[in-house]
């Protein structure tokens, strides 16, 4: 499996809360062949991939279960948000009922209840796919650090699942973001909704692990499945 690494600082003057996920948005429109004219994106939030595609296309589906979010995504005559939750088969049934060449999923599938079952309905589907989902060396240090199990699945694990339903090929994305202190890293964690709001450790443990991480940055892994 490939592996690609990339080094960033934050700059807290721009608020960019989002900064890795507009990375792997990027890098996942970088391994495109084709340029796809009718777009499905599973878990669009506010629009990330849609503002990232810079070509012609006929339409655009966003599905997202965050209503917040569908209303911060670009609208257009062209361009359709609907309210959706990937977790819910019946998701997938009435998805088959739009048109799109290509399914897009960046930075959600990690949030997936039982993501056999959501691989399964995805490729019910039957188009390529690009798919972005983050793995359990997000932070890595962070988590052996506060003596916590990694809340995500491991990139080996889910490769493994979707080998039983796509013919695809896998790329590990290992991004640092370097702060300038350790309280904007910890204002990052919480903002930027990669830790999927676990609210496990108390103030003072909170406090303590603040004190007692090693790093100046955070630590984000990423696998793409990418099928053309
Ligand atoms: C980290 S954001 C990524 C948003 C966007 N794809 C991007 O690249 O910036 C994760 C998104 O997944 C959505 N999400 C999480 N679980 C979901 C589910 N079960 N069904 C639909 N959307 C979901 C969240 O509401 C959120 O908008």
């Amino acid at each position: 499996m490939k592996i690609s690494s990339e080094f960033s600082k934050y700059a807290l003057e721009y608020n960019t809360y989002n900064i890795i996920q507009k990375k792997v948005v990027k890098k996942l429109l970088s391994k495109l062949n084709y340029k796809p004219k009718s777009i499905l994106d599973l878990g669009c939030g506010s629009g990330a991939l849609c503002r990232a595609i810079d070509w012609k296309y006929d339409s655009f589906l966003g599905v997202d279960f965050a209503q917040g979010m569908l209303d911060l995504h670009p609208k257009s005559k062209n361009i359709k948000c609907i309210y959706g939750d990937f977790n819910d088969a019946s998701l997938f049934e009435n998805l088959a009922r739009y048109e799109y060449e290509h399914i897009f999923s960046a930075s959600s599938l990690q949030w997936a209840q039982d993501l056999e079952s959501v691989f399964k309905n995805i490729k019910s589907l039957n188009r390529p796919i690009s798919l972005a989902i983050f793995t359990s060396g997000t932070f890595e240090t962070l988590n052996k650090t506060a003596k916590l199990n990694p809340l995500l699945r491991s990139a080996g694990a889910i490769k493994k699942l979707s080998e039983k339903y796509f013919k695809a090929e896998f790329e590990v994305l290992k991004y640092k973001l370097e702060f300038e202190s350790t309280r904007d890293m910890f204002r990052y964690i919480k903002k930027s909704g990669v830790s999927g709001s676990r609210n496990v450790l108390t103030y003072r443990q909170t406090k303590k692990l603040m004190q007692e991480y090693p790093l100046n940055y955070l630590e984000f892994e990423i696998l793409l499945i990418i099928s053309h």
